[in-house]
């Protein structure tokens, strides 16, 4: 990635990860980026580090623009270390530096990672530091998705640094919105939102009023594209989510042994189909956990299917409704069904853990015997067209 200036004077000296596949855990299918940005005033100032693997490119990146101990400050805006991990090798170059984080979490945050070593400012909401001929502004967000998240903003500039928000685990040779297909990085700003924002929807509308206040022409967030031409599509995707708005969309979630739950899985979306729902089957043998919870957003009705193993659920299913339970999806409507040999258990654990997770059963629990039938399958299919609701 070539450094980027993104404003006269300001710099993209983050690196690119063409080749992760996994986020602490789940799958990102196009790699990702950690954006840093370096802005050169009377006070030389680094926006976020990198993680701690990529700081010697960074350093190198920081070194083609100025010379790493001339850094004044490192604004962290996230402890996470994504963002945080390269800080000891810059303090290690740039001794004279002050640490500016937000207060208390920021600076706990940092201190339990990195020792308390270092020189550290403290900001909150409203905090202001001024660089020269700039100023910055900062805005804290807790629990977007820490504690300690907050955003930076350039007024003179019209700049905001969000951070995770507004970022996608997306990798392009090409740094602005406006230069990718809008609909592939709208996509993955909904990725990135249902498996690292989707538990947060009170603290993001938030956090969406303040930034929504500001004056702004360009978001340059921690992750992926920056936004320039698209910030509007930006705020009102992150609006529709944060709201847990859902559509007429119904996903039919399953895991098989011998095809059995799969069959009715067809069915299920056969009903589906004839009710006028748009609806789609995931299969959880074949599709990332991080995939499913994106179409989950905006889908109104799930059906969550698992054969009985020995007397349990299957591994498959237990592991998505672990994930799924973590990112606490809001205003859902669904059901549960398999098919099981003796006892089946399987689908009556399925229902009470989606009923603990506040879904609202809207069908009773389908349960077939070993293989279902033609007019078993067709049943189903009534059953599911004929789904009334109030
Ligand atoms: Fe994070
Ligand atoms: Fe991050």
């Amino acid at each position: 990635m070539n450094t980027i200036e993104l404003k006269p004077g300001i710099y993209s000296v983050g690196i690119v990860d063409w080749n992760s596949r996994s986020f602490h855990g789940y799958a990102i299918n196009n790699g990702t980026t950690y954006n840093a940005y370096l802005i050169i005033d009377e006070k030389i100032t680094l926006i976020d580090t990198v993680k701690a693997s990529f700081s010697e490119e960074l350093i190198e990146r920081i070194s083609e623009i100025v010379d790493p101990k001339s850094i004044d400050y490192v604004i962290s805006n996230h402890v996470e270390m994504d963002h945080s991990g390269s800080i000891p090798a810059v303090m290690k170059l740039a001794k004279n530096a002050v640490i500016v984080t937000s207060s208390p979490g920021g600076k706990k945050g940092l201190i339990a990672h990195y020792g308390d070593a270092y020189q550290y400012m403290e900001v909150k909401t409203g905090d202001t530091l001024k660089l020269g001929k700039r100023t910055l502004t900062f805005v804290t967000t807790p629990m977007l998705h820490w504690t300690d998240n907050m955003v930076t903003y350039c007024p003179e500039e019209k700049l905001l640094f969000s951070n995770d928000a507004f970022g996608q685990h997306y990798t392009s040779n090409n740094r602005f919105d406006d230069e990718e297909e809008l609909e592939r990085i709208m996509y993955e700003l909904r990725h990135y939102y249902a498996n690292i924002l989707m538990p947060y929807g009170q603290q993001a509308k938030k956090a969406l009023a303040a930034v929504k206040a500001l004056d702004i022409d360009m978001i340059a967030p921690s992750h992926g594209i920056i936004w320039r031409s698209h910030i509007k599509e930006a705020i009102e995707a992150y609006e529709y989510y944060a709201e847990g708005r859902t559509e007429d969309y119904a996903l039919v979630i399953y895991d098989t042994m011998w095809h059995s739950t799969e069959a009715i899985a067809r069915s299920i979306l056969e009903g589906f189909s004839r009710r006028g729902t748009r609806a789609k089957l995931l299969d959880l043998g074949k599709t990332p956990l991080s995939d499913v919870m994106t179409e989950m957003l905006k889908a109104k009705y799930l059906a969550v299917g698992c054969p009985t193993l020995d007397s349990y659920i299957t591994p498959n299913i237990g592991a998505f409704l672990t994930y799924m339970k973590c990112l606490s999806p809001k205003n859902k409507l669904g059901f549960a069904f398999g098919s099981y040999g003796w006892s089946g258990q399987s689908i009556g654990i399925v229902e009470q853990m989606l009923k603990d997770m506040g879904v609202e059963i809207i069908l009773d629990p389908i349960r077939i015997t070993y293989v279902p039938s033609e007019k078993q399958l067709k049943d189903i299919e009534d059953r599911v067209s004929e789904i009334k609701i109030m």
